[in-house]
C-alpha cells in the first residue's frame, strides 16, 4: 500500500485503515464463509494457530481462549509472537493452519472488518490512536459501524463515564494527552463498536505503576459487563493477578497455561518469566 494514507497527518497503522479504503492489508481481501463452531467451545478460541509474515511460520501451533466476561492474559519474552498471535485472532495474519471461533461460529475466513461486526474490538500495540485528531474524533472513528447517531452518542457517553479524564479532554488533540490517557482513548475507540471481545496489546506500555493499576481496574470493570478480554501484557506479574486465565508464549507456542494464580505460584514460571 501507499505509505501515506493519512497525508502525513498521524498514525499510519494499517490495522486502523488502509489506503485502498476497504478490506484488509494482509489475508483475504474479502471474507469467506462463516462456519459452525465446535460444541463446548469457549466464547473465543484461536486454536492451533500456525502462520507468519512470509514463508517461515512465527506461530507454531498456538492456542488462546477466553470465556464470556473473563480476562485472559498473554505474557512471554520479546519476539515470542504475542502480537502476531493477536493479529492472527483478529484476522490480520493469514493462518496456514488452525482456526478462530467466536460465539459458536468459525470466523477463520472473515476479514478484520467483518470480525469487528462479529463482535471483536482490537487495540494494537502501536499507533493505536490518531494523534492529530481530537479525542472525540478518535472515538467517532471507532464508531464507523454504527449508523445511528444516537448509538454513537450512547457509546461515547459510556466511554466518557468509564474514563472521566478523557471526557475532560474531548476537544484536545489525542496526541497531546499523557501516555495513560492516550491508552484510554485507544481502549475507548475499540469500545465504540460495542464489542463482546476486547483485545488489548500491551495497554499499559510506558505508563506509571499508578496509571497501570487504574487501567487494570477499568479493564476489570469492562469484563464485569460481560465483555471478554484478551490482553498481552509486559507487566506480567500484575496482569496475571487479574487474569482468569494466563498464557505464557515462547517462540510462537504455548509454554505454560493456567489460571493467573496458578502461573504466579509456578516456580518455573516465576523463575523464568517473572524475575524470581
Ligand atoms: N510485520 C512483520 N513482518 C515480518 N516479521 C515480523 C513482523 N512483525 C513481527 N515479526 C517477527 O515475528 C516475531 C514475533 O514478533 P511479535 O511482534 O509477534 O512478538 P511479541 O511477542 O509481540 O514481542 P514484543 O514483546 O516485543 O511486543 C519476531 O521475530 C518479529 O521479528
Ligand atoms: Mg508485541
Amino acid at each position: 500500500m501507499s505509505s501515506d494514507a493519512f497525508g502525513g497527518r498521524g498514525a499510519r497503522d494499517a490495522s486502523l485503515v488502509n489506503s485502498r479504503g476497504t478490506g484488509t492489508m494482509t489475508g483475504a481481501a474479502r471474507s469467506g464463509p462463516v462456519l459452525p463452531g465446535k460444541p463446548g467451545d469457549p466464547f473465543l478460541i484461536g486454536e492451533d494457530m500456525r502462520g507468519g509474515y512470509s514463508k517461515a511460520d512465527i506461530l507454531h501451533g498456538c492456542t488462546l481462549a477466553v470465556d464470556r466476561g473473563q480476562i485472559a492474559v498473554i505474557v512471554g519474552p520479546n519476539g515470542a509472537g504475542k502480537s502476531t498471535a493477536m493479529k492472527a485472532v483478529f484476522g490480520m495474519l493469514p493462518l496456514r493452519e488452525g482456526s478462530v471461533r467466536l460465539g459458536g461460529q468459525d470466523i477463520t475466513a472473515l476479514t478484520p472488518q467483518d470480525r469487528v461486526h462479529a463482535g471483536m474490538g482490537f487495540v494494537p500495540q502501536t499507533h493505536n490512536i490518531f494523534p492529530s485528531m481530537s479525542v472525540e474524533e478518535n472515538l467517532e472513528m471507532g464508531a464507523y459501524i454504527h449508523t445511528a447517531p444516537a448509538r454513537i452518542r450512547t457509546a461515547m457517553d459510556q466511554v466518557y463515564t468509564l474514563f472521566p479524564a478523557v471526557a475532560e479532554k474531548r476537544r484536545q488533540a489525542a496526541g497531546e494527552l499523557s501516555g495513560g490517557q492516550r491508552q484510554q482513548v485507544a481502549v475507548g475507540r475499540a469500545l465504540m463498536t460495542g464489542p463482546q471481545l476486547l483485545m488489548l496489546d500491551e495497554p499499559t506500555a510506558g505508563v506509571s505503576p499508578i496509571v497501570m493499576d487504574e487501567l487494570f481496574d477499568r479493564i476489570i470493570e469492562i469484563a464485569r459487563t460481560g465483555i471478554s478480554i484478551l490482553m498481552v501484557e509486559q507487566n506480567a506479574r500484575q496482569a496475571l493477578e487479574i487474569a482468569d486465565i494466563g498464557y505464557v508464549l515462547v517462540q510462537g507456542a504455548n509454554r505454560y497455561t493456567g489460571t493467573g494464580a496458578e502461573l504466579l505460584a509456578d516456580p518455573d514460571v516465576r523463575r523464568t518469566f517473572l524475575g524470581g
